[in-house]
């Protein structure tokens, strides 16, 4: 628990940076790192833009999966999770494009690219630190109430609340949001090495209630890391609200 979101962020961006440095990445051997998107990460990609022209970290041999993308959203469409990724993260940092990962949410056969991407992180050897963010109504990536604690990369219907949060990037008009994604499965997740999930605000404190101190459950499905060897919840003050 930090003080608010930019210790946060600013927390968040030090422990990504220590795990690369000390797991040492090169041709041979790439560090796989899990991403999310949303308001709450934006802090923690500025500092670690900093870091690597403070020359600190480098990317070069780190691969990315990001966790999910609404589906049928232009890839340059300023809201697509592509779009956000390359404008907030990639293209100031010296990621090779072939290594970063995100789900495309306008390829033809959307089972079949959910299967590529379940396969490409198992070739890559596995997430071996996933950064997650949570939703108001306690999802994680886009896996929403009443989710399988094994799912595995799909496509998803959005919930009602969901579409309500996220309408705030598509001129506050909820017929605008996609009604579907692509997301990585609570078990996708689950098999990362290491799990860290950020939340901060008021609006996410029930959301942390329940996450961590009811029972393991699948309409709160973020709860799911209780049962992982080594999940970190970083949160601020306002999250905290309700525990
Ligand atoms: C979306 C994404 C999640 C993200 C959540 C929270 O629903 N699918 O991966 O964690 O938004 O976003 P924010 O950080 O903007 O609150």
């Amino acid at each position: 628990i930090l003080e608010d979101a930019s210790v946060v962020a600013d927390w968040a961006a030090r422990f990504v940076l220590q795990r690369i440095t000390e797991f040492g990445p090169g041709p041979d051997r790439r560090f796989v790192l899990g991403l999310p998107t949303g308001g709450t990460p934006l802090g923690m990609y500025r500092r670690l833009i900093d870091f690597y022209k403070e020359g600190r970290i480098s990317f070069k041999y780190v691969t990315t999966f990001n966790m999910d993308e609404y589906v049928g959203l232009p890839r340059d469409h300023p809201e697509s999770y592509h779009y956000y990724m390359w404008n907030e993260f990639f293209k100031h940092i010296d990621i090779d494009p072939a290594h970063a990962h995100v789900l495309d949410g306008n390829a033809p056969n959307l089972v079949a690219e959910c299967q590529r991407f379940e396969t490409l992180i198992r070739e890559a050897g596995g997430v071996r630190l996933f950064i997650g963010g949570i939703g108001p109504d306690g999802h994680i990536a886009f896996n929403e109430p009443g989710s399988s604690l094994v799912s595995r990369t799909r496509v998803k219907t959005l919930a009602y609340d969901t579409l309500e949060a996220n309408k705030r990037f598509f001129g506050n008009d909820i017929s605008k949001v996609p009604r579907q994604a692509l997301t990585v499965g609570v078990g996708t997740v689950m098999d990362a090495h290491e799990v860290m999930i950020l939340i901060t605000g008021v609006h996410k404190a029930l959301a942390l209630a329940k996450a961590v101190e009811e029972g393991v459950n699948h309409m709160w499905t973020v709860s799911a890391f209780q049962q992982h060897a080594q999940a970190l919840f970083v949160c601020d003050e306002d999250a905290t609200l309700e525990l």
